[in-house]
């Protein structure tokens, strides 16, 4: 097995190390093709990432990848988006379960679409005004409600969507409602805004939600703090025969350099991907050091504790070395 290892900006090259030795130990025979991409490479070189280096991750198996910065210019396009497109990753994965320090029971997949609405770059940019343009496909809705139809844990599909305002919401409405209707799968349908108020409100009332690709976005940094943070976040990004795994986090300026990061989110992000690769035995390794570490309290910052990333690696790799 071959996996691209695009570690990124910021904590992304703090975080995606970590996962990094863990995945030498727990899986000894795969090929590791580090790449670096991202916005300290477009510093440095004026390009954060080549037709070459997109060639190379093509050639991977798979993709683990860690944050990349990218600032608010309006001439600068985003890696992550570029990649998602280019690999066809459709569709973004994202579960939310409590672990013990979570203060909130939780355990729910956000389904978010990946590869439109507003995230197309469809922008004209002129001097005083701005338009991006919102695409909602039937193809790309139905896709992803199908998928977020298979999720394991489905009781109920919750379809997320603004139709009240936006004809481009009504179409998804309507495609993940003939989709579920279809597959015989319990649904309902909310309202973004209304959504984001539920989810503090009664979180636990949730298992599958389905949603387009800003409000999924938005919602899943929301959903993060339900169960401790960003840096316990991992997700998946889909596509029919590719995948890339990162945590949902960015590159976090505000932390970077300082050996503080949550690994977690990135360690996590590598058990999905060991999950994909079919990889079981592996990823529950994985998710039994995790849950050691945290029902040891060895906690980074953001968890309130005084652990440094470097810890945390140490930690985690004594317990995959002991299994
Ligand atoms: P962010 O997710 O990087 O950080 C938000 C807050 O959470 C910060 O206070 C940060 O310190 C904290 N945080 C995030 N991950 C953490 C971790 N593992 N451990 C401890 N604390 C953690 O979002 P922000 O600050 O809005 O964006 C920073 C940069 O990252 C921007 O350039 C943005 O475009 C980019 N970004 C990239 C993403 C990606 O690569 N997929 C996703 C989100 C943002
Ligand atoms: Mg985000």
């Amino acid at each position: 097995m071959k996996i691209a290892i695009l570690p990124g900006d910021g904590i992304g090259k703090e975080v995606i190390p970590v996962a990094f030795d863990m995945l030498r130990l727990i899986l000894p025979g795969a090929e590791l093709v580090q790449v670096d991409v991202g916005y300290e490479r477009f510093r440095r070189e004026g390009k954060a990432m080549t037709e070459e280096d997109i060639d190379l991750v093509r050639s991977c198996d798979c993709v683990l990848f860690g944050a990349i910065t990218t600032p608010p210019k309006r001439d600068y396009r985003s890696v992550i988006l570029t990649l998602r497109s280019e690999l066809g990753l459709y569709a973004n994965i994202r579960p939310f379960k409590s672990s013990a320090i979570s203060p909130f029971k939780v355990d729910f997949t956000i389904y978010r679409e990946n590869s439109e609405d507003l995230y197309l770059g469809l922008e004209d940019v002129t001097e005083d005004e701005v338009r991006s343009t919102r695409v909602i496909t039937k193809k790309a809705s139905e896709r992803i409600a199908r998928m977020a139809c298979k999720n394991p844990g489905l009781k109920k599909l919750t379809i997320v969507h603004k139709a009240n305002v936006l004809k481009s919401c009504a179409l998804f409405r309507d495609c993940c409602i003939e989709v579920a209707e279809g597959l015989m799968v319990p649904y309902e349908e909310m309202l973004v805004d209304a959504m984001a108020y539920n989810l503090i409100r009664c979180p636990s009332r949730y298992d599958t939600i389905v949603t387009t690709n800003l409000f999924g976005d938005i919602l899943s940094d929301e959903a993060a703090a339900l169960i401790g943070g960003l840096g316990l976040s991992p997700s998946a990004n889909i596509g029919d025969k590719y995948a890339l795994f990162e945590p949902v986090h960015g590159s976090a300026p505000d932390i970077a350099g300082k050996d503080v990061a949550n690994p977690i989110a990135a360690v996590l992000s590598t058990k999905m991907l060991l999950e994909w690769a079919g990889k079981r035995e592996e990823a529950e390794k994985v998710q039994r050091a995790v849950d050691t570490i945290l029902q040891e309290r060895i906690f980074t910052p953001d968890l309130g504790g005084i652990y440094k990333t470097s810890d945390v690696k140490h930690s985690l790799l004594k317990l995959i070395e002991a299994e």
